[in-house]
């Protein structure tokens, strides 16, 4: 243990380009195939987690005010493991700081538990590496695994013979990236969605006949895209995100019930991708468990897509670039 009993983390949201959808096992939170993203400068989460030795139960607020029960056990759990690991059993007081719309498809849960594990490791004295921590912010929620690292980052899905799952399952950064590439995040609704991300992937793994043909061709999307990135082929990265997104889509329009995210308005915003792309302008749209619809483009076209997009559609656009990694704020001190 350190004596640092309280520590602020930040963390940046991440959007998929090559999407993590089904999990092998609830539980550990490990994914059936990999998936890889890139981490936003947009939309920061800051947790600041302080132990409290004697405090009867852990304390949650969210942006000033006490977090939702169904939020608040999340987090408790997820305290539960870090003090399994350290030799600590204090209750604490978590406090977080959103610049994202909660539960809106905006990946508020990824830069929200890298926060919460980066600014937890430090509290309890946990000595992790970066690793570490991707694994330990995935136990949290699995895209969080990929906001630890800043830029463009790979999730390993255990193979399926590993001897230890859970040890083979974290994220890692992408170096050899030659695109420059900006996302145009379109806010169409910042309301919380219907059916959880957990939810629906249970939902259409266990359901949809599209599911197993989605995880051969995700397994496929994966390669070309790591060797479309390294190319510097921007219009592959492109092509390749729509489609796996737009194939996501399809296992949660076929499961039984049926999910539905995209809206008409998102389809508007595809469209208005489409004649973008028809004027000879690169861009290409992926969407997550939400109706916002984010579109890729080459970083010198983002200020003309976003006017483009934000004008044909009425809805503000938001310019992301490629961000850092999650970080102890340099108050709290250690951490690597
Ligand atoms: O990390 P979760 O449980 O919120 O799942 C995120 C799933 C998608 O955002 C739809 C895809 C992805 O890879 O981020």
């Amino acid at each position: 243990m350190t004596d640092a009993s309280a520590a602020v983390a930040t963390a940046h949201p991440n959007i998929a380009l090559v999407k993590y959808w089904g999990k092998r096992d609830e539980e550990l939170v490990l994914p059936l195939a990999d998936s890889l993203s890139m981490t936003l400068d947009v939309f920061p989460t800051t947790t600041c987690v302080t132990r409290c030795p004697g405090a009867p139960a852990d304390a949650v607020t969210m942006d000033g005010r006490p977090a939702a029960e169904e939020v608040s056990q999340r987090v408790v759990r997820f305290l539960d493991l870090v003090r399994q690991r350290s030799a600590c059993g204090d209750r604490a007081v978590v406090d977080t700081r959103n610049t994202v719309p909660v539960g809106a498809g905006l990946a508020s849960s990824a830069g929200g538990f890298a926060a919460l594990a980066v600014a937890a490791a430090a509290a309890y004295g946990l000595d992790l590496d970066r690793s570490d921590l991707s694994r330990l912010a995935r136990r949290g929620s699995g895209s969080a695994a990929r906001s630890v690292f800043g830029g463009f980052a790979l999730w390993h899905a255990p193979g399926p013979h590993a001897p230890d799952p859970d040890a083979a399952s974290f994220a890692e950064p992408l170096s050899r990236v030659r695109i420059d590439a900006a996302l145009v995040v379109v806010l169409l609704d910042t309301g919380p969605k219907s059916v959880s991300s957990r939810e629906a992937m249970r939902r259409t793994v266990a359901t949809s006949p599209l599911f197993p043909a989605w995880l051969a061709s995700t397994r496929l999307d994966l390669r070309r895209m790591r060797a479309a990135l390294e190319a510097g082929d921007l219009a592959a990265v492109g092509e390749i995100a729509e489609r796996n997104a737009l194939g996501m889509h399809s296992t949660l329009e076929s499961a039984d019930p049926p999910i539905r995210y995209r809206t008409g308005q998102s389809d508007q915003v595809l469209e208005q991708v489409r004649a973008l792309r028809s004027a000879g302008v690169g861009c290409w749209a992926t969407m997550d468990a939400g109706p916002n619809v984010k579109v890729l483009c080459a970083g010198g076209q983002a200020v003309p897509v976003a006017e483009r997009l934000a004008g044909a559609t009425g809805f503000p656009a938001v310019i992301a670039r490629p961000g850092p990694a999650a970080a102890l704020c340099p108050r709290t001190g250690a951490g690597r």
